[in-house]
């Protein structure tokens, strides 16, 4: 992304400044979400891959320390241990204490630790920083206390972290793919079992992820307030999800509920979308996932409201740039990124239009990454290479 050395390198050097070789170093990566938006919460279905940005943590064990210790190559150090009752949910070391709080809830005891942060991903960007974050930070404490949890089990706390000690009620899309994706596949989750099914991009396809440079602001209450109105409309309808629910039941819903039929129209018929979209790479049919793709940017614009000018631009000046099979938002929404699919022959081209013409619409400059679908997280091994 940068001429910077890669994350891992910087977290490592990071913690032997300051403390010595790490005793464990994870990694985590961001992700970027081709279909499937605002439906993980509804019990529905996503498709998201791996992204090839990390975020990793090196830490030890806290030798004379007295509190946990956390430093961040971006936000600097913060400190936690018994003098601290209560975690700050605004802080941004709350997503690192939050994991070590839930964990010992969960029967595990990490004691005291230190640990050096650096990240690759771009944060605010809607690339899933924070559930990089909670997810390596679980990574790594496990490997100090011998632990071993699966995926799913992992994703859950981390999930945990920004609903219970964040107070972000997102869904479980981001830490199960940042845990669980299978290098060189995209995977179709089932937000109810948790079951990933990986799915390859159809050949000769990139995804292009399309940074509009704006960030959110003041979103979190329209999350949930996206969030709340579909709890409202599945309420209405009698059933326990928006995912239980078919299109012809909303045409019963009365007019005071028009802003919730919307929301849960988008829903819905998210869903359907996204199930196509998997069938197509299944097909390798690049026209049908594309098409579904701009089909979602329009019902997340519409119907979700989430969109927002600048992703609105972006999206239309990537429809607009050679080789462009499909674009939309992506992630949260109102800021951050977009994500396209595009012909690979074309890619280099579509970068340099995409970034030209937000440029000239905007006034901005865009960052245009091409990234292979990436592994989920993993301990890093050869501590030696990078403590060399
Ligand atoms: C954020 C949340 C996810 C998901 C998306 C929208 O990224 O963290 O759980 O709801 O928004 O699809």
């Amino acid at each position: 992304m940068t001429n910077r050395a890669p994350a891992a390198e910087r977290a490592v050097a990071l913690h032997r400044e300051r403390w010595g070789a790490p005793a464990a170093i994870s990694r985590a990566p961001g992700r970027v979400n081709l279909i499937g938006e605002h439906t993980d919460y509804n019990d529905g279905f996503v498709l998201p891959m791996a992204i090839e940005f990390d975020t990793v943590v090196a830490m030890s064990p806290g030798d004379n320390d007295t509190e946990c210790v956390v430093l961040s190559e971006a936000f600097g150090e913060a400190t936690f241990g018994r003098r601290m009752p209560k975690i700050d949910s605004s802080h941004w070391a709350a997503y690192a204490f939050g994991v070590h709080h839930l964990l010992v809830e969960c029967g595990i005891a990490p004691g005291l630790w230190r640990c050096a942060i650096a990240t690759d991903i771009p944060i605010g960007a809607s690339l899933s920083s924070s559930a990089a974050l909670d997810v390596a930070v679980t990574k790594a404490l496990l490997h100090l206390t011998g632990d071993d949890w699966h995926t799913e089990a992992i994703a859950q706390l981390c999930q945990r972290v920004e609903n219970e000690v964040v107070g972000m009620p997102c869904g479980i899309m981001d830490p199960l793919i940042s845990a669980g994706a299978v290098a060189g596949h995209a995977s179709l989750v089932d937000c109810r079992s948790l079951d990933m099914l990986p799915r390859r991009l159809p050949d000769g396809t990139v995804i292009a992820i399309l940074d509009t440079m704006t960030r959110r602001e003041l979103v979190d209450s329209a999350y949930a307030d996206r969030r709340a109105a579909c709890e409202r409309a599945a309420r209405w309808l009698s059933v326990a999800a928006l995912r239980d629910a078919e299109l012809h039941e909303l045409e019963r819903m009365p007019a005071e509920l028009a802003v919730e039929r919307r929301r849960a129209r988008h829903v819905i018929t998210e869903n359907e979308r996204t199930l196509a979209a998997a069938d197509a790479m299944e097909a390798g049919d690049a026209d049908a996932l594309g098409a579904l793709m701009n089909a979602s940017h329009l019902s997340l614009r519409d119907d979700y409201e989430v969109s927002g000018p600048a992703l609105d631009a972006m999206v239309q000046i990537a429809h607009a740039s050679p080789g462009c099979i499909g674009a939309r938002m992506t992630g949260g929404g109102f800021a951050g990124c977009a994500v396209a699919l595009v012909a690979a022959d074309a890619a280099d081209d579509f970068a340099g239009d995409v970034q030209e013409g937000y440029r000239a619409v905007t006034g901005l400059d865009a960052s245009v990454w091409l990234s292979r679908p990436a592994a989920g997280a993993s301990l890093i091994d050869s501590i030696e290479r990078h403590t060399a």
